[in-house]
């Protein structure tokens, strides 16, 4: 039987689409996105089902019909033997201790994140880092007035010569921006502020975080100018906004303190071109930030010795030796009522399996005494050589000694009551010689360094805890003060 074909109604061919008209591009879509990784869904959900998070979906507007990015290499592949390996040598900040983080300095065409609570010091720092470039610079301020930006750099004597400033949260113009200045540095302060119109969902919002700091990365590449993006930080400390902005960024770059404490911490949480674990500090004094080569002498300068519950401890922080005064306080608990473990500056739980392991293997009676510990000057530590420092810190508090005054000590505490060597032990034997202490108790493997300070084996925990003269066993009363 013959079939009759309908002619098309509209006067196309049967499948073919229309190459003009409303049907011609798909429209715009919303779509919620997660706030953490980025993932798209096309309904809400409580949960990301792709990083698993809860309440992280937002909506946005997704145009599918948007052109591909253009190729950011139109080189093509290139072997790896034939690529120049000179491109990316650091140059030196003005800033010794921001070059300690970054391993030597800004790479050209770099990308950083600098994330950090309000008021920490993030424009102060980055303010001072651009007035003293010796190429030109750009502050892009998308938060404060180009005013407010002066009187700051006044204050802080940074009103660099070829420092460009603009005061401007939409992307187009930062760009042109970018052009007519030239600038070898530019920052942006901050991301979360800028947005561009092109890409349509509101600022602040995934899409225009996501998409701006693209834009950015690919004119930092391209024309191998280093870029610095201000991150806000959510009020568990993580970097606001999605995680893809980590992933874009060649460095994140962490601003901490305490803001009732003058001294402010750099640390680097990604770096691309180097070590991320060294520490950099800094001061914020009336005039800016101004850096901290010498911190052990800070923390310890309010030091009283003769007191029953510190502890000093030449800890680690990267490569750097920093030694700390570690503070323990123990009171007797409320009966029925479990016992307190309060840290401060300390892991929290390790500081509990730290007391597990003087009740078990000191025999000390801790089920019963609430205790808190704290490492002085608001610096937060996490290293296991802090362990040897923070048991002996609780048992001086709890038996009333104080330790003596020339005494420090280091050394992981395993939960057999064991003591393990830390590594770096001849930098802080030496940083602790320097500043003057005479005595070191180590875990007995410690490898023997010549340093010039008198250095105390001990294997266990009881060991050590015998070795400074502190009695342990049993509770007792209060004895005097050991030499
Ligand atoms: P700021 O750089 O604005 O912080 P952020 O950009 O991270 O929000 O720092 C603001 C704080 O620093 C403010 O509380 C005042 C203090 N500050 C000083 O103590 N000394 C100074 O010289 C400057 C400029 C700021
Ligand atoms: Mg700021």
């Amino acid at each position: 039987m013959a079939t009759t074909q309908r002619p098309p109604t509209n006067g196309t061919l049967p499948g073919r689409v229309p190459r003009s008209g409303p049907t011609s591009r798909p429209t715009s879509r919303v779509v919620f996105a997660c706030s953490e990784c980025g993932a798209d869904h096309v309904k809400w959900a409580g949960r990301c089902s792709s990083c698993g998070d809860w309440n992280t979906l937002v909506e946005e507007l997704h145009d599918p019909g948007a052109a591909p990015a253009p190729s950011t290499n139109r080189a093509g592949p290139t072997l790896i033997g034939a690529v120049g390996a000179d491109a990316g040598d650091p140059i030196s900040t003005s800033l010794p201790e921001l070059d300690r983080v970054l391993g030597g300095g800004i790479v050209p065409g770099a990308v950083t994140l600098l994330g950090g609570e309000p008021g920490i010091g993030k424009s102060t720092l980055l303010l001072q880092l651009l007035a003293a470039w010796d190429g030109p610079t750009l502050y892009v301020s998308a938060e404060e007035s180009a005013q407010q930006v002066r009187l700051r750099a006044e204050r802080l004597g940074a009103v660099g010569e070829r420092l460009w400033l603009h005061a401007e949260t939409s992307l187009p113009h930062i760009v042109d921006a970018i052009s007519t200045t030239s600038p070898e540095l530019v920052v942006i302060d901050s991301i979360q502020t800028v947005s561009d119109p092109a890409l349509g969902s509101l600022p602040g919002s995934v899409a225009q975080v996501r998409g701006c700091a693209n834009r950015l990365v690919n004119i930092a590449k391209e024309r191998g100018i280093s870029v610095v993006l201000v991150g806000h930080v959510t009020k568990d400390g993580g970097l606001a906004g999605p995680r893809v902005l980590e992933h874009v960024v060649d460095t994140v770059l962490q601003f901490e303190g305490d803001k009732h404490h003058a001294l402010r911490l750099l640390r680097a949480a990604k770096h691309r071109f180097g070590p991320t674990n060294e520490l950099g500090l800094f001061e914020m004094a009336g005039a800016g930030l101004i850096g901290v080569p010498d911190p052990s002498t800070l923390f310890l300068a309010d030091r009283r010795t003769g007191v029953p519950g510190s502890a000093v401890v030449p800890t680690m922080e990267g490569q750097r030796p920093i030694v700390v005064e570690v503070q323990a306080l123990t009171t007797s608990g409320v009966p029925g009522v479990p016992s307190r473990r309060s840290a401060l500056g300390l892991d929290g739980a390790r500081l509990s399996m730290l007391m597990a392991v003087l009740a078990r293997r000191v025999g000390l009676p801790m089920g019963d005494q609430d205790v808190y510990a704290s490492t002085a000057g608001g610096v937060k530590l996490v290293e296991p050589g802090l362990d040897l420092g923070v048991c002996l810190a609780v048992v001086s508090a709890l038996r009333n000694q104080p330790l003596p005054a020339d005494l420090a000590v280091f050394g992981e505490v395993g939960l057999g009551g064991e003591l393990r060597q830390v590594g770096h032990a001849a930098r802080r034997l030496t940083e602790a010689a320097r500043l003057g202490f005479k005595r070191v108790v180590v875990p007995a493997n410690s490898p023997a360094v010549e340093s010039g300070i008198r250095v105390l084996r001990a294997s266990t925990l009881d060991e050590a805890v015998a070795s400074v003269g502190l009695r342990t066993g049993g509770a007792g009363p209060p004895s005097s003060k050991i030499s």
